[in-house]
């Protein structure tokens, strides 16, 4: 399946290629030429081997110091790369929106928010360089894409701003704490503010409705899907490790989670999860999936099924 059908989220939408003119016509809108840009230098190292707990893993530490490095590179690029797909489809989703505002405020907001994004997406753009398909193989992102072409918009506020921008805000908020690189770290603290508001929005917005039992379903079905991608814990960290090392057995992924931390990892991003859902509506999908057992971390054996190997 590729994402040309999915017009919303865009992710498959190519950079213009040869003509600079409109780039530069957008450039002179963004007027933030950043100096990352200027100089081109990446991929480099933001956050270092504590912060993905990469010190606590044998093999990591003996591997070669040029091997760690490779590693630590993988596991930056995919961290922003994660953050860059997600403005990316933040600005058509926030489009959308303003064809669906039922209000002239919200009309505006969601103007304003559309802007927020794309000034997000354009400052991430000098730290990744992905090809524009690199999307498709991510199931996050493909479920993110599918979710933002639908047309319940009390499924959207809720999926979209109640749920992912507030797992996004404290994303962002502890990526910019823990970054060693002071322009990354002020840029993801500059995301924080805009953020913020376009959650809060989505709060108010998603009470105002009266959730019916079909718009329910659908949310709870989506977020099942979503919380058993973070049930499973720090895969990207795993395929970097496998990436730059070789192959590794099914009992060398399990050391590997274990040394990670990863199903207390995983706990603490459910449980924030967990309370993003509360009030009247939103705390019955949160029971709903708490009954499931969707707020609950895998242990590293179940994390390595031949589903996810
Ligand atoms: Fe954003
Ligand atoms: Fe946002």
């Amino acid at each position: 399946m590729s994402f040309d059908h999915h017009r919303v989220a865009g992710l498959a939408l190519p950079h213009t290629h040869g003509d600079d003119r409109l780039r530069r016509v957008l450039a002179a809108t963004l007027q933030t030429q950043s100096q990352r840009a200027m100089n081109g230098t990446l991929p480099a190292i933001y956050w270092d081997a504590a912060f993905f707990n990469l010190h606590q893993v044998q093999v990591f530490q003996a591997a070669s110091h040029s091997a760690q490095l490779a590693i630590l590179k993988l596991a930056n690029q995919s961290l922003l790369e994660e953050a860059y797909w997600i403005e990316k489809a933040g600005v058509g989703y926030m489009a959308k929106m303003v064809l669906l505002a039922e209000t002239l405020e919200e009309r505006m907001l969601y103007g304003l928010f559309t802007a927020d994004e794309t000034t997000h997406l354009s400052q991430l753009c000098p730290f990744v360089s992905v090809p524009d398909r690199a999307a498709e193989s991510q199931p996050f992102l493909r479920l993110l894409a599918e979710v933002v072409e639908g047309d319940d918009k009390t499924v959207l506020l809720f999926v979209i701003q109640v749920v992912l921008e507030g797992w996004g805000l404290s994303h962002y908020r502890r990526l910019a704490k823990s970054c060693d690189d002071r322009t990354l770290a002020h840029l993801f603290t500059s995301f924080l503010q805009a953020e913020a508001r376009h959650h809060s929005t989505g709060n108010l917005l998603f009470h105002q409705r009266s959730v019916s039992a079909a718009s329910q379903s659908a949310i709870q079905e989506v977020l099942a899907n979503f919380l058993g991608m973070v049930q499973v814990g720090p895969q990207s960290v795993l395929a970097a490790i496998e990436q730059v090392m070789g192959h590794l057995s099914r009992s060398q992924k399990i050391q590997i989670l274990t040394e990670l931390d990863a199903e207390a990892h995983s706990g603490k991003r459910l449980q924030l999860l967990r309370a993003l859902m509360q009030g009247e509506s939103a705390g019955a999908i949160g029971q709903w999936l708490e009954a499931q057992g969707a707020f609950t971390p895998f242990p590293p054996r179940l994390c390595v099924s031949p589903r996810f190997a």
